[in-house]
């Protein structure tokens, strides 16, 4: 039986590797129909994308702090609905294997952000 040691931060490239995920991300929404309207609308893409690494790399056992605001404050009032939650994951899926991402830890991740949906999904 092989047991993993390594946190899920480490797995996924410490910040260096977060922050090329995340840039994925960003350009995967952008070019995604179901969503890109959302985030072409956001007056600081730069923040957001900044914002969500600081989240990805707390959020997976790393030293840095999110300074931005929880999942609901963030999401209250955008009316997301669950064809965008599945969309948003997908992109996410995609950046992580575009970025090499091994498919347990990809699994892992999707797990992690599917127990968010009730933070986001129409609240
Ligand atoms: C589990 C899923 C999700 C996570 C973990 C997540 C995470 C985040 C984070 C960390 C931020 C940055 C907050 C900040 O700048 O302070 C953010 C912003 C944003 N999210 Fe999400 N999000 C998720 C799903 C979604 C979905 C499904 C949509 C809709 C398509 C969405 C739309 C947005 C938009 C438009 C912003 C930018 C708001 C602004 O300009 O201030 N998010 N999200």
């Amino acid at each position: 039986m092989t047991t993993s040691t390594a946190s899920l931060y480490e797995r996924l490239g410490r910040r260096e590797g977060i922050t090329r995920i995340t840039r994925e991300l960003m350009k995967n929404h952008l070019a995604n129909p179901l969503v890109k309207t959302r985030f072409e609308k956001s007056e600081d893409l730069a923040r957001v994308e900044r914002r969500a690494v600081e989240f990805f790399c707390a959020g997976t056992g790393g030293p840095e702090t999110y300074t931005g605001q929880d999942m609901l404050a963030t999401h209250r009032g955008m009316n997301i609905s669950e064809q965008e939650f599945i969309a948003v994951i997908d992109d996410a899926m995609a950046a992580l294997e575009t970025c090499g991402i091994d498919t347990p830890t990809c699994n892992e991740v999707l797990a992690v952000l599917w127990s968010m949906k009730r933070e986001v999904i129409r609240v």
